[in-house]
């Protein structure tokens, strides 16, 4: 989709919609809009009762005669204007490009004015329509026959164009969209990696994908195999492979722009391409939704897509250890004892527990090779996260609080929420093992702490987060910015607080 900057008035703008966002019984009064077509849609959309601007409520108005120019005027809710924010916006423009899929819409007019910013920036303002249109038009069908090209290609949106934006502000508007469309096309590459099946996205396949992102951009690529990771002593995330015929691959993808002396941001992200539970085999009910245990693997891509589509001047290194969890002969069982390449060894009392045994590996070989400032990691690692918060928020835990405090406002900003979760020496204690040095699982309650100790014990002295994503990184129903499926939840978050940390340092 082009987006673009129009000076036409808006009722000369020829195009398929003009599009206008109204506040919830605010009506249109105060919009600058000639007197008589603020009449005409007074009495169509509001007198009727049709219409009072509650939010994501999209209301058409067709056109026929000669003003305005547009086909179609298409009135779109923000809802109060008290609690609007950028969410509001960004859930408003995804609603109206659902909305619009029935009509044969190319073009569209957006008519902005000062109070749709909710940060009171253009630059923002951009980058949130954009991203509401691009995440709310997504849809995966790539495995669906396509008889009906032809007929769907007429109805797709090709332009959009943003109505009396302020001149001096055409290039904070030009910056947002470009922003906008990076993180929205890495969130989309996000999600296709994790909607696509588990027999096509399998550890191989996330590694090719890496090489692809490499050759496509300034990444560089390193794929470690598994005769490598023997040698390195990596036997916890090998514990997790042994129960599948996939061979792991740990990968790493490396963007160094930042200045040389720049320790890099590590950013590591659980790669489980489908999570049976192995030997501590899960129930059949919904099992097939175990391909998004990749997610966190999934981000950590989309996120290195995006950093360098936007060049920023940083040193970040992406680690996924891609794995399968599988049940074979000769998976790991519970009772097992493994050596991680930390040194520790880990009991395995549930093996359905893979996740922090192949992040414990990760995050071992990441700070050794790397000496990282900062740890992030990505993970679908607790069905407890998903009790503990649901769907509205990602769990955060970590070592460092001023790092948990920037994630958490680049989370708030972005509308990809992160809730705070103690670490206390407690649930360091639960995984103490009796014959081992740690054991996987607690056994007790706290299952997402729990989960955040374990991980915790492979890290030395470096700042370091965790975010449990499995309640965010999948729908089960239809949300304004996502269909059922995948998320990508943390592509946007992670983008936003690079951009932060890189706006801090100017
Ligand atoms: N991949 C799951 C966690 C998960 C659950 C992700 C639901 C998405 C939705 C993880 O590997 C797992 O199975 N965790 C166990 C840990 C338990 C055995 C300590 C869990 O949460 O039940
Ligand atoms: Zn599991
Ligand atoms: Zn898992």
């Amino acid at each position: 989709m082009d987006y673009k900057i129009s000076q036409q008035k808006p009722v000369e703008a020829i195009t398929d919609a003009l599009l206008i966002p109204v506040f919830k019984k605010e009506g249109i009064e105060n919009l600058p809009l000639p007197k008589r077509l603020r009449t005409l849609i007074a009495e169509i959309a509001y007198a009727s009762g049709d219409f009072d601007g509650k939010k994501q409520e999209v209301y058409t108005i067709p056109i026929t005669g000669a003003v305005p120019k547009a086909r179609r005027i298409v009135l779109i809710g923000l809802g109060e204007r008290e609690k609007y924010d950028l969410s509001a916006l960004r859930n408003a423009m995804a609603a109206t490009a659902k909305s619009l899929k029935k009509y044969a819409v190319e073009s569209i007019a957006l008519l902005t004015r000062a109070a749709l910013l909710p940060a009171r920036n253009w630059n923002r303002f951009a980058q949130t329509v954009v991203e509401g249109f691009e995440l709310g038009s997504y849809k995966f069908d790539l495995y669906k026959s396509k008889e009906d090209e032809e007929e769907e290609k007429k109805k797709e949106l090709k332009s959009i164009f943003f109505l009396r934006v302020p001149p001096q502000r055409n290039t904070e508007v030009e910056d947002g969209v470009q922003t906008g469309k990076v993180l929205s096309e890495a969130t989309s590459y996000t999600r296709n990696l994790c909607n696509q099946p588990p027999n096509v996205v399998n550890p191989e396949k996330l590694a090719e994908e890496a090489e692809a992102l490499s050759a496509n951009l300034e990444l560089d690529c390193e794929i470690i195999e598994q005769s490598e990771m023997e040698k390195m002593g990596m036997n916890a995330l090998l514990g997790v492979a042994k129960g599948s015929k996939q061979p792991p691959k740990l990968i790493v993808l490396k963007y160094f722009r930042g200045t040389r002396d720049e320790k890099p941001i590590a950013l590591v992200g659980k790669g489980v391409t489908f999570d049976s539970g192995g030997i501590s085999l899960k129930p059949g009910k919904n099992m097939d939704e175990m391909k998004y245990d990749m997610s966190g693997g999934a981000v950590v891509l989309g996120t290195m897509m995006a950093i360098a589509m936007l060049k920023l001047p940083i040193n970040i290194v992406g680690v996924v250890p891609a794995v399968e969890n599988l049940p074979d002969g000769n998976a790991t069982k519970p009772g097992d004892i493994l050596r991680a390449m930390s040194g520790k060894t880990i009991e395995v009392l549930n093996t359905d527990a893979e996740g922090r045994l192949i992040l414990a590996d990760a995050l071992t070989y990441v700070q050794k090779e790397y000496k990282p400032e900062i740890i992030v990691d990505l993970a679908t690692l607790t069905g407890a996260v998903v009790v503990a918060l649901g769907n509205a928020a990602a769990g955060l835990m970590g070592n460092n609080e001023e790092l948990k405090k920037e994630l958490q406002k680049a989370g708030q900003a972005c509308g990809e929420r992160l809730w705070p979760l103690p670490l206390y020496d407690e649930y360091k204690e639960q995984i103490k093992s009796d014959i081992a040095d740690i054991k996987n699982i607690g056994g007790g309650p706290a299952g997402v702490t729990v989960g955040g100790a374990f991980l915790s014990h492979f890290i030395a002295e470096c700042a370091w987060a965790h975010i449990d994503i499995a309640g965010v990184a999948w729908t089960t129903k239809d949300t304004p910015l996502a269909p059922k499926g995948a998320t990508g939840f943390g592509v946007r978050l992670l983008g936003e607080w690079l951009k932060n940390r890189m706006a801090q340092k100017k």
